[in-house]
């Protein structure tokens, strides 16, 4: 048996004696950006830009607690129980009103209810992909999808895109090479609201394009929509599922509009395509967690939901502000500059940051932005493609009003 060095939570390191027993699969398990930004982020200290972690102190946690009581007083033994492995029917019925306010008329059949849309994520990929398929994604794309591809041994091309979202053209051609080249291409994988970590959205004109493109050449498209609901500029765009039920996937969560504890999620997947999720889904965990769905569908039933998101949006939309105000502010000098939601960080700037020496809190800040543009998926994978690094602003779970009120923070 041969051994590796390899380092404990603790740092201290350890002799790996199963080295040459893993799976091939595990070769692609390297680093994991999600634990290293949850590590960052949850620290109080810290104002992440890099995750997409929403603030849960806007809940009305008295409410929820309310309800999980009942759920347990009224429901208790078939909340505790196994369940349906495609999810709760009720739950997947309200999971079909959610998706309407995005313009998607899908029915509770073709819906699975997952652990998250992380859990969604994988299912599809386990049952599409082999070592070696292609998946297309933007670039940069979300850290959390990108270590699921990489663990089922896909080759990942990235494919350009600017502020309006996903390039139509890089997409053709990106399409074109890897079919000249041979290669497999099983998806498209894209996250067209509030990209994460980008922050664009994807224009409604664009969205049509990509879905003729994605149609001429036969490729499936896996819409990733966890933030759809929570703008506050303008009216939700309608999903690309809204206008093709056949060739997309789409992804949809709670974790921001509700919470993330709870991990529910949700794949609505043509016919077909469903009943290998259910089948995946079964082999995976049996079923999603009976307590979790009853809770969320408990909260979307008894609670005004809807008015919650509402407030969350006028929540985020002050925050927000409250970043734009204070980086337009001190850092204009220092050539950062904004794009509502987002901060492009050039190269030079965040080194002027590096060497300038900013009081109290603007030091904290000074400290979050390179730390959201070192964790940042774009900074990590495409440093060299890149002029600059784009981090998601809006979905932060940043302390903007406390550090707006607190001094030596001047009023801007
Ligand atoms: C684009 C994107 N997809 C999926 C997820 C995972 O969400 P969930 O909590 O539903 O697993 C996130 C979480 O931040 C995300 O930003």
């Amino acid at each position: 048996m041969s051994s590796e060095i390899s380092r404990s939570g603790s740092g201290r390191t350890r002799l790996d004696n199963y080295v040459d027993r893993y799976a091939a699969r595990t070769a692609g398990m390297t680093a994991s950006e999600i634990r290293a930004l949850f590590s960052v982020a949850s620290r109080p200290e810290v104002v992440s830009l890099a995750g997409g972690m929403p603030n849960i102190s806007g809940l009305p946690l008295d409410v929820v607690g309310r309800s999980l009581h009942d759920l347990v007083s009224r429901n208790g033994p078939v909340a505790m129980q196994y369940s349906s492995g495609q999810g709760d029917p009720g739950l997947r019925e309200q999971i079909c009103d959610v998706m309407a306010l995005e313009g998607i008329d899908g029915h509770p059949d073709d819906v699975v209810v997952t652990i998250g849309s992380q859990q969604a994520v994988d299912l599809v990929t386990r049952i599409f992909c082999d070592p070696g398929d292609v998946v297309l994604c933007e670039a940069p794309s979300y850290v959390g999808a990108l270590g699921v591809f990489r663990a089922y041994q896909c080759d990942v091309v990235h494919v350009e895109m600017d502020r309006d979202g996903l390039v139509p053209a890089a997409l053709r051609e990106a399409i074109a090479t890897c079919r000249a080249q041979g290669r497999r291409i099983k998806f498209l994988y894209t996250i067209p609201n509030y990209h994460n970590p980008a922050g664009v959205t994807l224009t409604a004109a664009r969205r049509a394009e990509i879905l003729d493109i994605c149609r001429e050449a036969d490729v499936l498209v896996l819409e990733d929509n966890p933030y759809g609901l929570l703008g506050f500029d303008s009216d939700p765009i309608p999903s690309i599922r809204a206008d093709e039920a056949d060739g997309v996937i789409y992804l949809g969560t709670f974790s921001k509009t509700f919470a993330p504890g709870f991990r529910v999620g949700w794949a609505l997947a043509p016919h077909a395509v469903r009943e290998k999720l259910v089948l995946a889904q079964e082999s995976a965990t049996l079923c999603p967690p009976t307590f979790s769905q009853l809770a969320v569908s408990a909260y979307l039933s008894d609670h005004d939901w809807l008015g919650q998101v509402k407030e969350f949006q006028e929540m985020y939309r002050e925050r927000r502000d409250a970043i734009q105000r204070f980086i337009d502010h001190f850092l204009n000098h220092y050539r950062v500059r904004f794009n509502r939601p987002n901060l492009d960080v050039s190269a030079e700037a965040r080194e002027r940051l590096k060497n300038y020496s900013w009081p109290g809190n603007v030091r904290e800040l000074r400290n979050c932005l390179e730390r959201a543009a070192a964790l940042s998926q774009s900074e990590l994978a495409l440093k060299r493609r890149l002029p600059s690094t784009q981090v998601n602003l809006a979905m932060s779970q940043a302390r903007w009003l406390a550090l707006a009120a607190d001094p030596p923070f001047p009023q801007v």
